[in-house]
């Protein structure tokens, strides 16, 4: 019946996808490029658990792309807050922005020109390309890496050359050009739900029989990558100043580094962690003032891709105005409505300085 295993693994996940895959979601099955567009952009690094509620939010305060272009940078990243991975939010802005101005809000309808918009690469286009307008593009990610080293048993590093070509042209060879949107959103889902990097659902899989790594006990093993990054650690100190008239500086963040334009408070970054009498010196050095009374309220990790962030959150009221010009002094009622990074926002939401 099947000329080839390749013929086989479609069809057996088109059947898994049937009888096994049941989770409705909002943007499955829609037509909607600019929804299906925004979905996509908002599941880039984010699972799916993660990511709806932001997706209804956004849907609903922006029902067309030409609402989403109008609206203002900063209430963007307010509602995008929390998601990470912020030039996201800034991309989306741009690109809604450039459909609705240049396109006439038309939605871009080919593999190439829907590329074209800011953050969309290879993986969203393919997918916005399948889901909206039904065209045979494969995706292929982390997800899919996975998935097809393990049931062909491919070893080539995925994070080589060789082994991205290799997974890029297979996987195109595997879509079913009569289903894509089916198929795309079938592989999806069976790479983050059922052949999950941890204790995958073999045991329950109907590909079991024909999957290389299930029958040479190589699960664990596969996929192979041939460099492991190791995090960078770095330690921010945070020193919320608040002055005689309840305001609270902050700053607005700038330049090339992580959280382009949220907002934070007063930042001493060190190379490693130190003592609250360290940080009391450093402030003191810098802001001018007597630190005697900073204290440390609370501590925070975040971990990014790439870097592993400690933060330390040290607070001091002081009688009276300081004048610098590096930071804007917020009333504290109103820092709630700026966007912050989410360490700091879960800092805040949890503080009673606030
Ligand atoms: N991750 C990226 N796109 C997705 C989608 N359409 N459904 C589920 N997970 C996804």
């Amino acid at each position: 019946m099947f000329s080839d295993n390749k013929a086989l693994f479609t069809h057996q996940l088109l059947q898994w996808n049937e009888t096994q895959n049941h989770r409705p979601l909002p943007w499955k099955g829609i037509k909607n490029p600019y929804f299906i567009w925004l979905s996509e952009i908002i599941l880039q690094q984010t699972r799916v658990e993660q990511g709806l509620p932001y997706y209804l939010k956004f849907t609903e305060k922006y029902p067309t792309i030409s609402d989403l272009a109008n609206a203002p940078e900063d209430e963007i990243m307010k509602m995008w807050e929390g998601l990470g991975y912020y030039s996201r939010a800034r991309n989306l802005h741009a690109a809604a922005k450039y459909v609705a101005d240049e396109l006439n809000g038309n939605f871009p309808e080919t593999y190439e020109e829907i590329k074209k918009l800011k953050g969309v690469g290879d993986y969203t286009a393919a997918a916005i390309a399948s889901f909206a307008y039904n065209l045979p593009y494969a995706v292929v990610d982390g997800n899919v890496y996975r998935v097809l080293s393990r049931f062909f048993g491919i070893e080539t590093p995925i994070d080589s050359t060789e082994g991205k070509k290799q997974f890029t042209i297979l996987a195109q060879e595997l879509i079913d050009k009569k289903k894509p949107a089916i198929y795309n959103q079938a592989i999806m889902d069976f790479g983050a739900r059922h052949c999950t990097p941890a204790k995958p659902l073999c045991l329950f899989c109907n590909m079991q029989a024909n999957c290389v790594a299930f029958q040479t006990g190589n699960t664990d093993k596969l996929p192979i990558k041939s460099k492991k990054k190791k995090k960078k650690t770095r330690y921010f100190n945070y020193i919320i100043l608040e002055n005689s008239e309840n305001e609270i500086a902050v700053n607005k963040r700038l330049g090339k580094d992580i959280w382009l334009n949220l907002y934070e408070f007063i930042l001493l970054e060190t190379e490693k962690e130190i003592t609250l009498k360290e940080i009391r010196a450093k402030a003191k050095e810098i802001l001018q003032i007597n630190t005697e009374q900073l204290e440390i309220v609370a501590s925070y990790k975040q971990l990014l891709t790439h870097q592993k962030i400690i933060s330390k959150f040290a607070y001091i009221k002081i009688n009276e105005l300081v004048n610098n010009k590096n930071f804007n002094f917020i009333k504290k009622e109103a820092i709630k409505q700026l966007a912050f990074p989410k360490s700091l926002k879960q800092f805040i939401d949890n503080s009673d300085i606030f």
